[in-house]
């Protein structure tokens, strides 16, 4: 069965409640529920994390390496500034979908930026935490075609 780590970073865990005119109501709670029964529907094991710290994130990520087929990765803001995060990425030698509930390319310039865009297998934005589901689809979908 093929293992992926889904990790979320700073301010996430306060979805349902942060800015819900840009994020929604659904809480990463919420979130969790729906991957963990997609991954039963499309027979995958998840791991489910989420850190406020850049160097959590970056131990969970190195953590993953050898144990998970892939990552998908919210980096929220560290996203838009964080090479350590991109170095990583690229360390790890996984497949990583880049993940965003907003469409970072529709908001503040600042946002157009991303570092971990030149590192990921692809990017999903803009589909709310149904992303999430999409992401785990494009995730498996690459695993199959590189064998
Ligand atoms: C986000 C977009 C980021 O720009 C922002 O800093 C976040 C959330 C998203 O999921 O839309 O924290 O990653």
């Amino acid at each position: 069965m093929r293992s992926f780590l889904i990790l979320n970073g700073p301010n996430l865990n306060l979805l349902g409640t942060r800015q819900p005119e840009v994020y929604g109501h659904t809480t990463l709670a919420d979130i969790e529920t729906m991957c963990r029964s997609h991954a039963d529907v499309i027979g995958v094991s998840v791991d489910f994390a989420q850190s406020n710290h850049e160097g959590v994130m970056i131990d969970t990520l190195h953590a993953a390496r050898g144990a998970k087929d892939g990552v998908i990765l919210n980096a929220g803001a560290y996203t838009h500034t964080s090479i350590a995060i991109m170095d990583a990425i690229r360390s790890i030698e996984l497949p990583v979908v880049e993940l965003h509930l907003s469409n970072i390319h529709a908001r503040e310039s600042y946002r157009h930026t991303s570092y971990v865009a030149p590192v990921a297998v692809g990017q999903i934005c803009g589909f709310g935490p149904r992303g999430y589901v999409l992401a785990m689809d494009a995730l498996l979908g690459h695993l199959e075609a590189v064998g």
